[in-house]
């Protein structure tokens, strides 16, 4: 089931996460509904403070060409554990940030620690599209979007874009 996506500025997205200690079925069921959120907004990724919930629960998807298989990754207490030298430098967009987006420069390759859905460790190399989405992910559960990689100016003028547009919705 879809859940309703936090826009900024909201507080809650500027929290840090507490960690998932054992996978319930109401966390399971957590997964699930963000990853049909996701997929319906359409995005390649989503963090559970995004929908509300200060947990630290990602759900990524960053398998985009039409008729690839889809690879929907639920990822419990992530954390990167080794990032290269090298760097770079993507244009993010973030579904609580509608419409706005900028380049942002992180390790280019990271290995990524999680446990899976059914509670089971998992560890994987990622680069290209999926660590860019994981490390900006993992931000969400520490309370920081991608705007905050940017020179404070241009924040204010992307917050002040938002603030405006969340006028302008509750208005209707
Ligand atoms: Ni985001």
């Amino acid at each position: 089931m879809k859940r309703p996506i936090l826009y900024h500025p909201d507080p809650r997205l500027k929290k840090a996460c507490s960690a998932v200690d054992d996978v319930s079925d109401d966390l399971r069921s957590l997964a699930k509904d963000m990853l049909a959120t996701m997929y319906d907004a359409p995005g390649v990724g989503l963090a559970a403070p995004q929908v509300g919930v200060l947990r630290r629960v990602v759900v990524l998807d960053c398998v985009k060409e039409e008729g690839e298989t889809p690879r929907p990754l639920v990822m419990f207490n992530p954390q990167v554990v080794a990032a290269s030298d090298a760097l770079n430098t993507y244009e993010e967009g973030c579904l609580s940030l509608p419409d706005q987006f900028a380049d942002v420069t992180r390790p280019a390759e990271v290995e990524v620690e999680w446990m899976d859905e059914n509670g089971k460790p998992c560890r994987e190399v990622m680069d290209g599209l999926w660590a860019t989405c994981v490390q900006h992910e993992i931000d969400h559960l520490d309370g920081k979007l991608f705007i905050d990689y940017l020179k404070p100016l241009r924040r204010q003028m992307i917050t002040r874009k938002m603030v405006k547009f969340k006028r302008e919705l509750a208005r209707g």
